[in-house]
């Protein structure tokens, strides 16, 4: 009671309701801790603040790796060029699958360039009805060069993904809607010229990058556990002439045993002999190594030769 009669006293809360700016007084504290504050967040996050030209947890896209399948590669199957020419019932059918999922969506049920992916493109999907006005052409050549290549510019999507036999079944199925040009022997061998379709295509194999990492995970493992290896092997032993002239004229222990296994291993010892004099350094020596005999190379080669094996 007494404090807050001393307060009052002390306090002209009367007064500094008639004149505001005296409070400023009691404000200014609490701003300059609040200041303070800031600053002191503003300092402590000071990178990321600085960094902040992309939301802090987006993805970095160039790390982000697309897996793909392990697959066997080979030989997709060869075009038999006859069944082009007198499609078969089954060949059509198969054609007319992929063309309800692939070209449907645009060019419509009935190929009358009607579907209602199409409907906002300008140009229209080709009305595959309509005889003029083709960009490539309606003859087997030209359309399956517009499936290979696509026409980009007019919103019509290349698909040489999808295996030849395929392409040509929806190109059979879609000569079905109405007469489209017979087709011609010279067609048919300038297409089997310019696409290899009787001889089929070479598929490699692939497989899957954490696949491909592990296994170069595994054998620069071995290697480095190769090299780790001798190194021991040369810090334990004593009195061999080659280890001890190792010790002497190496500048980089690892690199003298790293390039021997990646390929002096491989050279004949006068060859080691020229190449480490020629080139010191690169070999993983001090240039002093120039000046050994043949003989000490020799050893130098052969001792390298039995840690490395
Ligand atoms: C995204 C819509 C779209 C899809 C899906 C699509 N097309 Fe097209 N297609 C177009 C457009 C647009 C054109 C017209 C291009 C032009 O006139 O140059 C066209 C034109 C064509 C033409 C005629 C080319 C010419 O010479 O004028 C053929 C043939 C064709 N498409 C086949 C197909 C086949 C087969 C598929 C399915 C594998 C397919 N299209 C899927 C949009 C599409």
């Amino acid at each position: 009671m007494n404090t807050k009669k001393k307060l009052e006293d002390e306090i002209n809360f009367r007064d500094m309701l008639k004149n505001p700016l005296r409070l400023f007084g009691w404000v200014f504290p609490i701003i300059i801790v609040v200041m303070i504050g800031l600053g002191v967040y503003y300092v402590k996050n000071l990178s990321l603040i600085s960094l902040n030209t992309q939301p802090v947890n987006a993805p970095d896209t160039t790390n982000i790796k697309k897996e793909v399948a392990l697959k066997l590669g080979g030989i997709t199957p060869a075009i038999d060029m006859a069944v082009i020419k007198n499609p078969t019932k089954e060949f059509i059918a198969k054609g007319k699958t992929l063309y309800d999922s692939n070209c449907k969506s645009c060019h419509g049920d009935n190929g009358l360039g009607d579907g209602s992916a199409g409907a906002m493109l300008n140009p229209k999907p080709r009305n595959f009805h309509t005889v003029d006005g083709w960009t490539n052409g309606r003859t087997i050549d030209k359309m399956y060069k517009t499936l290979q290549e696509g026409i980009i510019k007019n919103g019509m999507a290349a698909y040489e993904y999808l295996p030849s036999g395929d392409r040509m079944a929806i190109i059979s199925y879609i000569r079905t809607f109405v007469e489209f040009p017979p087709i011609k022997d010279e067609e048919l061998a300038s297409l089997d010229q310019t696409y290899q379709l009787s001889k089929g295509t070479v598929v490699p194999n692939t497989i899957p990058v954490a696949t491909a990492e592990k296994k170069l995970s595994d054998e620069n493992y071995a290697a480095v556990k190769k090299i780790s290896e001798a190194k021991q092997f040369l810090a334990a032993s004593r009195e061999n002439i080659g280890a001890e002239l190792i010790k002497k004229s190496a500048q980089d222990v690892d690199k003298v045993i790293s390039s021997f296994i990646n390929g002096m291993q491989n050279q004949s010892v006068d060859n080691f002999a020229s190449l480490v004099t020629a080139n010191p350094l690169n070999y993983g020596f001090k240039p002093t190594v120039s000046r050994y005999s043949k003989d000490d190379l020799a050893q130098i080669y052969s001792y390298l030769k039995t840690v490395t094996m």
